[in-house]
């Protein structure tokens, strides 16, 4: 069967991957009640669509932070890909730099950082940051990204311990045995179970639980790098980011894979869009499947979305072509909803194309 949306990439994904590597790509924390939020809260969003005008000439490009992107479609950081697929984050990396868009790299990889220059060195690349306890070899890190030629740092700050993700408690998560987090090269290379979670244990023992504001100041200080926020869901802490010199933010609640029962990413996006949106990009991840909720997303402010499973479904089925494939579903899907909605280019999208289904209420009939 040919797989033409992401949903058939997930469903294929489901049927390949071995139960440990697919439960821990697919779940969220807790009830999984906001995992399930991020993807629904789309569906209450409806597109106004204007007719009559001339669309025969669209155009999904634009620019974020200085690079021109084939569409506002990014890839999330997603950690250990090599046990979706041998070649790994190099595969995502080489895929999204034959579709123009941009990679974002996980801190735990199972390619190193050289491995993706060395593989995908035309990819315009965001490293995404996890201070560990150490700072010497978090200040490492970075130098080696500025080296390798990535463009941002992307600071994730919604995981000082990670969430409760119950399979991979009762799975005993533990990376397969012939992978590394190959950014490392001590005991920090391993993920094993030590009875739960072995990324959890792994997180307790090495992340940086005591990050604060002030931390932020000192990245922004120390790296060359533009720094991007990841995990904001308030708009008092998207004041803050701006406060310290932050270049964009990233709306997310890591896949709903950290605090369940947060609202849904869609849900804050415009408070976060109102707080801050006029002075630095404000971007959003969580839920997003088709082209659809991307036009969603962008007509309530966002500049640009990421994704993250709908990738490891493509790299999972296919390697680097699976990953363009769904870089492609998503464009040619939102082309569609941009025809079909009368608009020309992505600078046309605004919260005058969508209304939330609230307002249909038999009560405003
Ligand atoms: C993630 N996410 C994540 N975020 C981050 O900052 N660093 C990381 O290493 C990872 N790793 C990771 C692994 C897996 C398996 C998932 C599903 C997610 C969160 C990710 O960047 C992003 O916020 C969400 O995946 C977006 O939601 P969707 O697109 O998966 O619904
Ligand atoms: C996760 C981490 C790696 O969500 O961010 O699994």
């Amino acid at each position: 069967m040919a797989l033409v949306c992401v949903s058939d990439y997930e469903k294929k994904a489901s049927e390949i991957l071995p139960k440990t590597p697919w439960d821990y790509y697919r779940s969220g924390a807790g009830a999984e009640l906001t995992l399930k939020l991020n993807e629904s809260a789309y569906k209450r969003i409806r597109i106004r669509p204007r007719v009559l005008i001339d669309v025969s000439k669209r155009n999904t490009k634009c620019n974020l932070l200085g690079i021109d992107l084939n569409a506002p479609i990014l890839i999330a950081p997603t950690a250990m890909q090599k046990m979706a697929h041998f070649d790994g984050e190099m595969a995502t990396a080489k895929a999204a730099g034959n579709f123009n868009t941009i990679y974002t790299m996980s801190t735990l990889s199972t390619c190193s950082i050289e491995e993706v220059e060395n593989a995908a060195p035309g990819t315009n690349k965001f490293y995404q940051l996890y201070i560990y306890k150490d700072r010497e070899l978090t200040k490492n890190l970075i130098c080696r990204a500025e080296k390798a030629g990535f463009k941002a740092l992307v600071l994730t700050v919604d995981a000082p311990i990670f969430g409760q993700r119950r399979s991979d408690v009762r799975n005993k998560f533990e990376l397969p045995s012939h992978l590394r987090l190959a950014n490392f090269t001590d005991e920090k290379l391993f993920v094993q179970s030590a009875g739960g979670s072995g990324i959890s244990e792994y997180v307790s023992a090495q992340f940086d639980a005591t990050l604060n504001w002030n931390d932020v100041q000192w990245l922004v200080n120390f790296s060359k790098l533009p720094v991007i926020l990841k995990g904001i869901m308030t708009y008092e802490d998207a004041s803050l980011a701006l406060k310290t010199g932050c270049k964009g933010i990233i709306v997310s609640n890591h896949g709903a894979r950290q605090l369940d029962t947060v609202p849904a990413t869609i849900e804050v996006l415009p408070e976060i869009v109102k707080a801050v949106g006029s002075q630095i990009p404000v971007m959003v991840d969580g839920g997003i499947r088709n082209g659809t909720d991307v036009f969603k997303a962008l007509a309530l402010g966002a500049k640009a979305i990421f994704v993250g499973r709908p990738i490891l479904y493509g790299l999972a089925v296919n390697g680097e072509k699976g990953v363009e494939s769904i870089l492609n579903i998503l464009r040619d899907e939102l082309d569609s909803a941009m025809a079909l909605a009368g608009i020309t280019n992505i600078s046309e999208i605004n919260k005058s194309f969508i209304v939330h289904e609230s307002n249909f209420c038999v009560s405003k009939l």
